[in-house]
């Protein structure tokens, strides 16, 4: 069996397999970038959402917050908050930091003015409604 086994059989098992994966790979490519800009949502990124987004970035949230998977493992996944908690529930919560509750970690208190509250939920609503392929797959986070 070995014998049958030839240089030129496994130069040909090389090029060939190589050249499968890499044409596997270019098909994999195209398909995700013909299937991305049918799922964004950037057409309903409103100057509101823009500024949410500033609010979000100045306060740091991401720095004990993940987003859509990203960004720190200390406090809740975010991306689907709007979803699990709506609108009045994140402004209210945001306000009354901390709870100073027993046993659970702090979210600290966000002195935030009503309309950079109005702009963060329009953000943390506009990054819900991101077709993530149903992911996460519960609406926890
Ligand atoms: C120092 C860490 C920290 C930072 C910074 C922080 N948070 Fe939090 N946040 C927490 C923790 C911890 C919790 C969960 C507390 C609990 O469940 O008792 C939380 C919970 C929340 C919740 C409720 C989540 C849910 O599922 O009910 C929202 C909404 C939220 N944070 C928004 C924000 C926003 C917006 C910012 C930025 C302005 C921010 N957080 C910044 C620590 C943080």
């Amino acid at each position: 069996m070995s014998e049958a086994f030839t240089k030129s059989m496994a130069r040909n098992i090389f090029y060939g397999g190589s050249l499968f994966f890499i044409l596997l790979f270019l098909a994999l490519t195209v398909d995700t970038h013909t299937a991305v800009p049918e799922r964004s949502n950037a057409d309903q990124l409103t100057p509101k959402v823009a500024k949410g987004k500033e609010v979000w970035e100045e306060h740091d949230c991401i720095g004990c917050h993940t987003l859509l998977g990203e960004g720190a493992y200390y406090a809740p996944e975010l991306g689907n908050v709007y979803t699990r908690r709506g609108p009045a529930f994140i402004k209210s919560w945001i306000k009354t930091q901390p709870t100073g509750a027993p046993g659970r970690r702090q979210m600290p208190h966000f002195d935030l003015t009503e309309a950079e509250l109005d702009a963060l939920v329009a953000f943390l609503k506009w990054t819900d409604e991101i077709d993530t392929a149903e992911w996460p797959p519960n609406v926890e986070g």
